[in-house]
């Protein structure tokens, strides 16, 4: 009887001991924030508080339709009359290297993958990042970016109001925005480590404890903030920036950026094609002091009158480099000739 039971609580550490080996478990699919946890990171402030309404669902509803629905079925007021915050927002992976912050290795993967071409940085992976409307967005927003720089439900409404012009949300509508944030957040596999460094990981799983320089080889495979350096038009409109521009690299801007707003009017009043007369419209002003000049618009945006009007937030150079802008310049001109 004594054996029987030192052998099964024998069999048990065993069975327990083999079940904690990960090692037959293929990484990939793991997310990275689980598994940064499992090696001692400290629970990210980024995690969802429980409320009720709150669901990833609901999250997702207000991220691409601007309203999320109550256990009682009712609908909530639209969050913005203008936007939703996929017209400024990609919700899947937009780069191939995580670590990239070039503005036309951004539109190749665009094109590549038929995504469009925004101002804002993806919310895929918005989760795993620590540091919102970075350096030079305090320029624009000021003390409001105090408050959003460090904190990712201050981040949301800062863009539900500022961006999207639009109401603040209710604490369950952020937490749901959050938990739908978390179905988006990165996975192992967008690291794309090498062989070695997926062995290192592994290993590191297989034993307790704290890893923080595994946890900083991971982290070393994507940015925790998307940097933000403003741009200014030419000051000679007319000789422009200097740079000879390729338009076919500036037809992949008009088409996966510019469209994405303009076509039928879909976020502007201001209603762009692929006519001639949209590109006669741009050339001529091009070289004006006028806010239809692709400087002005591109460099500067348009202005929200009171909040009530929609507007159009510019690129920053992470998002368009000058050479980018002369191209998108070369292509209109090549199709207003
Ligand atoms: C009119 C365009 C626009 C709309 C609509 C919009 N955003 Fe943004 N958002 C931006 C821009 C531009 C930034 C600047 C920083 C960046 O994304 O790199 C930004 C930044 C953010 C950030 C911080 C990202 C970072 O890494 O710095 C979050 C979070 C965010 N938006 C969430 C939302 C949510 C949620 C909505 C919908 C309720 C929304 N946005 C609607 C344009 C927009
Ligand atoms: C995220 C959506 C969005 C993108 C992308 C976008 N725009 Fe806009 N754009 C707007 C909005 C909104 C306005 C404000 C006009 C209105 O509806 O009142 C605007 C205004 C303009 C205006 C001035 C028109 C006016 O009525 O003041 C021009 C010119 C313009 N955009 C050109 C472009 C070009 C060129 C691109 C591509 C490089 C582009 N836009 C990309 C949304 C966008």
């Amino acid at each position: 009887m004594k054996t029987l039971l030192i052998g099964l609580i024998g069999f048990i550490i065993f069975f327990l001991g083999t079940n904690n080996q990960i090692d037959k478990v293929p990484i990939d699919d793991m997310k990275v924030n689980s598994i940064l946890k499992k090696l001692g990171e400290p629970t990210s402030t980024n995690e969802v508080k429980s409320l009720r309404n709150l669901s990833a669902e609901n999250g997702k509803n207000l991220v691409h339709k601007g309203f999320a629905e109550r256990r009682s079925g009712k609908k909530t007021k639209k969050q913005s009359k203008h936007f939703v915050c996929t017209s400024c927002h990609n919700v899947v992976k937009e780069r191939a290297d995580l670590n990239s912050i070039d503005p036309q290795e951004r539109l190749d993967y665009a094109v590549d993958n038929n995504l469009p071409y925004l101002q804002g940085s993806s919310l895929y992976g918005v989760a795993n990042r620590k540091s919102y409307y970075n350096d030079d967005y305090v320029k624009k927003y000021g003390d409001l970016t105090k408050v959003a720089r460090n904190n990712i439900r201050e981040a949301i409404q800062l863009c539900a109001v500022e961006c999207a012009q639009g109401r603040r949300l209710k604490d369950w509508e952020v937490e749901s925005i959050l938990a739908y944030f978390w179905e988006i957040d990165l996975k192992v596999s967008d690291l794309k480590l090498d062989k070695q460094e997926s062995k290192t990981v592994q290993d590191a799983l297989n034993k307790k404890g704290d890893h923080p320089k595994v946890r900083a080889l991971i982290k070393s495979k994507y940015l925790e903030k998307a940097p933000a350096t403003f741009m200014y038009p030419p000051e000679d409109r007319s000789k422009g920036l200097g740079l000879k521009g390729n338009p076919d690299n500036g037809k992949n801007i008009y088409d996966k950026s510019c469209m994405h707003c303009h076509k039928n009017a879909r976020y502007s009043f201001f209603n762009l094609d692929d006519s001639k007369h949209s590109f006669d419209y741009l050339e001529k002003h091009i070289e004006r002091y006028s806010p239809y000049s692709i400087y002005q618009v591109a460099r500067y945006g348009t202005s929200p009158m009171n909040g009530k009007r929609s507007y159009m937030p510019f690129y920053t150079k992470e998002k368009m480099s000058d050479q980018m802008l002369e191209d998108l310049r070369a292509y209109i001109q090549v199709k207003a000739d």
